[in-house]
């Protein structure tokens, strides 16, 4: 007998189309598709083609009509500014309508790219939800980006208007918005028409006269414009993520696939029904603020909570536990260094008892690896399950989880479980290209067709999109993952084959911060590394080997780097360790030794390269690593 899971997964990869069009007859189409899985250009397949729809009506309208507008949509839950507020269906629809309104009257139309650099404020998901309505493309920069960063992102969406807010709001400094808006306007060669701006009255900003608009001003002369239906294929989104190069790769999202995909994951996957209360505590600069505070919770008709808060020090370790019991969550979703940021802070869990959360049902974690210590900690203090499940911006929604609107699998400590339907996942040798034995590990693929939700390509670079997600193993979809499958059909992710790192659950291209190192007139040569960290996970390391003859001295040149770093890529990039060495370990062909460096400093035993051109520098690299407290006594040749 299969359970329902292995149905669906079976029934997902042998008629991908049946499956899809029986999920798509819950959302509602203007005009139905010609074709499910339009598969006529590969690599390039389109989910519902010749069907027109809209995704703001999906996600707001059509649940007002249907008797749902009073039913809150969205909580705006603020502990930093000691503020709730709640928009119900008929209220975000109406708001939602009025900013489409002023895009509208600026000259945004169908297809033009609206950039949104905002903090965790409910004018962020008015602002994305006003452009789905009018068929404007969003994008979305997280605000710990700096100003060169949001200007590259400028540069390639070259949007029609920027949508900003004067500040974000931080455990301890209030974050002036503007003047990293205006810089990278400036830095930008693509200008936009307009930028519209909230005022927040904890520090509120100049205008630029004939530029800067006020959200207040504009809002109140706005009129509500409808919904423009759209093709199922339009891109509603883009949304840059890193690469392994400092220019992004604008991650495309198409309208009708996303919207059946995702709504059919609030259920399978989360279990959630319509009416329910749903918590993503991330951001809406990150995918899963994308399709888990904003798109997939609406389009079920959940109730969605967007939090401007962090999970301690505003003001404790119990403000989870607090929303979560005031707002009646049943299902909450973060990333682990959340939890392991709560645990350090109320170790026993103290601050949980204090609050009745017995509607709360689980705990989905992802966005990096889940250590088995916060599993089981966020499992007994709870007493929900705690399900990882593991996906990537590109893919929209999970690869793998434990769904528990299917069937709920035993847990396995360090797995996110199956493969959800859908994803036809495979563990590939990286020579050979063929499929490894059961428990081995391999790069982890998923066999084209993507299902729907997952990227269709790259903004305005299809040859990127092949390059880097498709070439290396023809047919298959290369998650840049490594890990094996157990005879169960368990799935173990166990490290990126590129130079991403996850930083706090952040996803950061350590290449783009060798850029940066490389810049310092005083660096000869450099290498960023992802460390193991107790409370990120992994943080970046810094190793510079000088120019001769360089005067400044070392302190001065770490403290520089560490500095450009946060003036170029943000304070998210949380570079703050760098150090001087004389030379970085080679193989003989000139290749940097990053594995063997990496282990040196995660204190493990590493095995001394038979290619390396001088094995003296490896101590060298440890005593560097000791003088600034990484590599301790665990490590050491084997
Ligand atoms: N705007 C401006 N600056 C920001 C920012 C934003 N939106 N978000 C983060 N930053 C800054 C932080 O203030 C910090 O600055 P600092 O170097 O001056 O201290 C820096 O960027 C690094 O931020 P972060 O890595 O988030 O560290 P933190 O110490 O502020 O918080 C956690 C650590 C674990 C509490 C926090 O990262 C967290 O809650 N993460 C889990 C949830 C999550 O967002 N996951 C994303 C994917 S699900
Ligand atoms: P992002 O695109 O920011 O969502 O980051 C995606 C990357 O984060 C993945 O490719 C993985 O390397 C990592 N990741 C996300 N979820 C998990 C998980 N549950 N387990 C292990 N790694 C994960």
């Amino acid at each position: 007998m299969t359970n329902p899971h292995e149905a669906a997964f079976i029934q997902s990869i042998k008629d991908p189309a049946g499956f899809w069009a029986e999920a798509a007859q819950e959302i509602e189409w203007v005009r139905p598709w010609d074709t499910v899985l339009d598969d006529s250009r590969p690599p390039f397949y389109r989910w519902f083609a010749g069907g027109r729809l809209n995704t703001c009506y999906n996600a707001l309208d059509r649940h007002v009509a249907a008797g749902r507008g009073d039913q809150p949509a969205l909580i705006y839950d603020s502990p930093v500014t000691d503020t709730v507020k709640t928009y119900t269906y008929r209220q975000l629809r109406d708001e939602v309508a009025l900013f489409a309104g002023v895009l509208q009257s600026r000259g945004v139309v169908k297809g033009d790219r609206v950039i949104v650099y905002m903090p965790m404020i409910p004018e962020a998901a008015i602002a994305m939800l006003a452009c789905a309505r009018i068929g404007a493309v969003h994008s979305v920069v997280f605000g710990g980006f700096a100003a060169k960063e949001l200007a590259t992102r400028i540069d390639d969406a070259k949007p029609k208007v920027i949508v900003s807010a004067s500040c974000g709001i931080e455990v301890q400094r209030v974050i002036p918005y503007k003047p990293l808006l205006d810089g990278a306007i400036e830095m930008a060669a693509a200008k936009p028409e307009c930028c519209i701006v909230l005022q927040r009255s904890m520090q509120p900003c100049d205008l630029s006269a004939g530029r800067d608009f006020d959200w207040n001003e504009v809002m109140a002369r706005a009129r509500p414009v409808d919904c423009v239906p759209v093709a199922a294929t339009d891109p509603l989104y883009i949304l840059y993520t890193s690469g392994t190069t400092g220019q992004p790769k604008g991650v495309v999202r198409d309208n009708g696939g996303h919207a059946v995909a995702l709504h059919w994951s609030m259920k399978a996957v989360y279990n959630l029904d319509a009416g329910e209360v749903f918590w993503a505590a991330s951001d809406v600069g990150w995918v899963v603020g994308h399709s888990y505070i904003v798109y997939g919770p609406l389009l079920k008709g959940c109730t969605t909570i967007l939090f401007e808060g962090k999970p301690v020090g505003t003001p404790d370790a119990g403000v989870f536990w607090r929303v979560i019991a005031q707002h009646k969550v049943c299902t909450m979703f973060t990333a682990p260094t959340a939890f392991r940021a709560i645990k350090r802070e109320d170790p026993e869990g103290v601050l949980i008892r204090q609050y009745d959360l017995s509607h709360f049902r689980a705990l989905f974690l992802a966005g990096e690896r889940l250590d088995p210590d916060t599993l089981k900690w966020a499992r007994q203090k709870l007493q929900v399950p705690v399900i990882d499940h593991w996906w990537q911006t590109e893919t929209g929604w999970a690869i793998c989880a434990n769904c528990l609107g299917l069937h709920h699998y035993p847990v396995k400590e360090g797995s996110p479980t199956k493969a959800v339907p859908g994803w036809h996942l495979q563990v590939l040798d990286p020579i050979a290209k063929t499929p490894v034995p059961a428990g081995e590990i391999g790069a982890l693929v998923v066999q084209l067709p993507l299902p729907p939700g997952s990227l269709p390509t790259l903004w305005n670079n299809d040859q990127r999109y092949i390059d880097a997600y498709l070439e290396e193993f023809p047919g298959y979809y290369k998650t840049a993952d490594a890990g094996f499958i157990d005879d169960e059909g368990y799935v173990f992710v166990m490290s990126r084959t590129d130079d991403i790192i996850n930083v706090a659950g952040h996803r950061l291209s350590t290449g783009a911060m060798e850029e940066v190192l490389s810049d310092h007139p005083s660096v000869a040569e450099c290498a960023v590394l992802g460390v193991d960290d107790p409370l990120k996970g992994q943080v970046p390391v810094g190793f510079l080997v000088l120019k001769a003859g360089v005067r400044q001295s070392e302190e001065q040149i770490v403290a520089e780097v560490i500095q450009m770093v946060r003036e170029r890529i943000g304070p998210v990039a949380a570079f703050k360790v760098a150090t001087v060495v004389k030379r970085l370990p080679k193989t003989r062909s000139g290749k940097i030794l990053r594995g063997t460096i990496q282990k040196i400093a995660d204190n493990q035993a590493y095995n001394v390269p038979p290619t390396i051109d001088d094995p003296m520098i490896l101590e060298e690299i440890e005593t560097a690593l000791k003088t600034i407290g990484l590599a301790g006594a665990r490590s050491g040749r084997k």
